[in-house]
């Protein structure tokens, strides 16, 4: 399909593409060279060569996710939509879908409020818990082998079952529902039929927390006063298990990575321990799970960073990009110790503050479960073999592979 704009593009020699092996580089100096190159705002080409703009810039990203009446968040308003094919690598990331994400204005405040005060209270010591007994059961599939791939054997099984529980879902059927909703993830047909499953479980769940209230968010989200219809609280489930997922998964194999690779965080017992939090921090400074999010889409023509931005363009917030904006971080060593990373994003659609805290409970407890499972844990391989996933969107390591003695196995 052709854009009729794309022959006319002034920019067209100059966008970045956003997709390719260089997202597999360290991210500091793939922005560096991205802001020098083309200030605050780069025109980038997504996958399939479609343009859009990149938001670099700390100050930048922070505008446009605090005004929310000129950067839409409903995909809908897109102007390339004529370029797009059904299987577009971005699609499930971009395109609509009836969930709180996309909703604007009211109907947003409405849904977001209703899911925050659901999540408000969870009950953090339980969600520890369960963490813990997820992250236990995890480690007891390889303990006696003295060796793992801690992100496929692992950090990527931890988050979704947590969720899950946590959304209400009876622990006889969460192992089933993990299993469908990791296919609705796999590239080719079967992703599909496995959504079509995952969202009659979903649509089933509220339909018995609406007969059975119980302690859980999905019933919450029943009893609260913003009034959700069934179809809109099963949405948002759906949306909470994917949100939840990678992003929770990634940050727990960044740490490790990081605990594993730099003397700082020497993973012992005792040291590693104490400097869990740290490790956490950091990554959200250098390595951030959510790198570029998409997106804003312009409301109306207007100007940003220097660049004419037309109703309909889509803005990416480079979200690590912003991390490592000179401009708040003058010295990148000593800024990292507080929380003004940009990596939850901020403003109306940023996580939702306890979220954030949910994923950081869960990060927590499955370094810490290793930590204390696993004392003499190392790395395999040196650490610049390891390699990131190639997604220009998020980032994450692609193999974490470790050995230990099975002997020192605290069971
Ligand atoms: C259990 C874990 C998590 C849950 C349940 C969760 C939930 C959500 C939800 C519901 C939204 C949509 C908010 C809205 O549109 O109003 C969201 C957005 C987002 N989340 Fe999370 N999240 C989790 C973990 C994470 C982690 C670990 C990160 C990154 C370190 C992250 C980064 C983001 C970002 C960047 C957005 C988009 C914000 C925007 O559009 O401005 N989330 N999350």
């Amino acid at each position: 399909m052709t854009n009729p704009q794309s022959s006319c593009d002034p920019l067209a020699e100059s966008r970045v593409p956003l997709y390719g092996p260089q997202f597999q580089r360290k991210s500091a100096d793939l922005y560096a060279e991205m802001r020098r190159a083309h200030g605050p705002v780069a025109p980038v080409l997504l996958d399939g060569d479609v343009p859009a703009w990149l938001v670099l810039g700390y100050r930048e990203v922070q505008y446009v996710v605090s005004n929310p009446e000129i950067f839409g968040r409903d995909s809908r308003r897109w102007n390339a939509w004529d370029r797009i094919p059904p299987d577009w690598p971005l699609l499930p990331l971009i395109g609509y879908q009836p969930t709180m994400m996309f909703a604007e204005g009211a109907e947003h405040r409405r849904r977001a409020e209703a899911l925050d005060d659901a999540l408000a209270d969870v009950d953090q010591f339980a969600l520890r818990a369960q963490a813990q007994q997820v992250a236990d059961r995890l480690i007891d599939t390889f303990a006696g082998a003295g060796e793992a791939d801690l992100i496929t054997q692992y950090a990527d099984g931890v988050p979704l079952p947590v969720v899950a529980r946590m959304i209400g879902v009876p622990d006889v059927e969460t192992a089933d529902l993990v299993r469908e909703v990791n296919k609705t993830h796999a590239a080719g047909e079967g992703a599909n039929d496995a959504y079509t499953r995952v969202r009659e479980k979903v649509r089933r769940l509220v339909e018995s927390k609406r007969e059975n209230p119980a302690r859980d968010v999905t019933s919450r989200l029943l009893a609260h006063p913003a009034t959700l219809a069934d179809e809109e609280i099963t949405e948002d489930l759906l949306h909470l298990m994917n949100a939840g997922q990678l992003p929770t998964a990634y940050w727990i194999g960044n740490t490790l990575r990081l605990m594993l690779t730099d003397d700082r965080f020497a993973m012992t017992l005792s040291g590693g321990r104490q400097s869990v939090g740290q490790a956490l921090n950091e990554v959200l400074w250098e390595d951030t799970p959510t790198q570029n999010f998409p997106g804003r889409f312009a409301v109306r023509d207007l100007r940003l960073g220097d660049r004419q931005i037309r109703k309909g363009d889509l803005l990416i917030l480079g979200l690590a990009a912003a991390n490592h904006d000179p401009l708040v971080r003058p010295d990148p060593q000593t800024s990292i110790g507080n929380q003004a990373y940009m990596s939850f994003s901020y403003g109306e659609h940023r996580c939702p503050y306890a979220a954030q805290e949910i994923a950081k409970v869960i990060a927590e407890a499955a370094i810490e479960v290793l930590l204390d499972r696993l004392p003499d844990v190392v790395l395999t391989v040196p650490a610049d073999a390891l390699t990131w996933r190639p997604s220009p969107l998020f980032r994450g390591l692609s193999a974490l592979p470790v050995k230990f003695t099975p002997g020192l196995v605290v069971l």
